[in-house]
């Protein structure tokens, strides 16, 4: 029984497994996605600590929060197969391991465009932290509109039998543009390919619109506290 079996079967299955697979080879592929998957979920705790010790530093020494929000996932099996699929590579767990970078994600949410970038040197400065790519969304936004900073970053893991490296996905991104993106998702999730030609105009010009409002609220922030923001 292969790896791509494994996770075929309890992906499609949705838990609920049956021939041709026996109860207890059933049991033994969730254990084996499952102790995949852990090693990702290990990898966000690592990133999502440091983020919230850099946060708590920022509040103790300056009383500033630059982080709004932070959330997290692990990817499930079922869009990991999805992206497999898309990607048109092996479905192993070597391959997969190798080749899908975002199974662990983390998005952080800032106020300002300034905080977005302080955030990511902080982080990516760490000693523990490897950066394998940087997509710099906010200076080059995507044609649509999109803006986000993304880095994939690795990050060792220390198991009882021994160090993993893990690739972590962080999208920084302001209120503004994470405001903008969800809307984006959703009606990118609803007409698939096919956005109305006028929505995709008016999205483009929202975008414009949320940058313009992350420069008004820089510029204010930094008359009411000097340098900052
Ligand atoms: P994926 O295969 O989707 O991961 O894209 P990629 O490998 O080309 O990476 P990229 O850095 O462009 O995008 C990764 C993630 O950023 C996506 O999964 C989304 O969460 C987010 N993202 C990228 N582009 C867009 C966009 O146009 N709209 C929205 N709403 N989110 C986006
Ligand atoms: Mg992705």
């Amino acid at each position: 029984m292969t790896e791509s079996t494994a996770l075929e079967t309890i992906a499609q299955a949705g838990g609920e497994v049956t021939a041709p697979f026996s109860p207890d080879q059933v049991r033994a592929l969730r254990h084996e996605i499952q102790r995949f998957l852990l090693q990702y979920e290990f990898g966000l705790r690592e990133i999502e600590t440091k983020l919230s010790i850099l946060r708590d530093e920022f509040l103790e020494l300056q009383d500033y929060n630059p982080i709004e929000h932070i959330s997290s996932r692990v990817k499930s099996p079922e869009s990991l197969l999805d992206k497999v699929a898309r990607k048109g590579i092996g479905r192993d767990l070597d391959t997969i391991r190798t080749h899908i970078t975002d199974i662990a994600g983390i998005r952080v949410t800032c106020s300002f465009v300034s905080d977005v970038y302080r955030l990511f040197d902080l982080l990516t400065r760490q000693d523990d932290v490897t950066v394998r790519t940087v997509k710099d969304y906010i200076a080059d936004p995507k044609p649509n509109g999109y803006q986000s900073l993304h880095a994939v970053v690795d990050i060792p893991v220390f198991l009882s039998s021994g160090a993993v490296t893990v690739p972590v996905e962080v999208q920084f991104r302001t209120v503004a543009m994470d405001f903008w993106a969800s809307l984006e998702h959703k009606i990118h999730y609803k007409y698939r390919a096919a956005v109305p030609a006028g929505l995709t105009d008016e999205l483009r010009e929202a975008a414009a619109t949320a940058a313009e409002l992350d420069a008004r609220m820089a510029r204010l922030h930094r008359e009411l506290h000097g340098t900052s923001g």
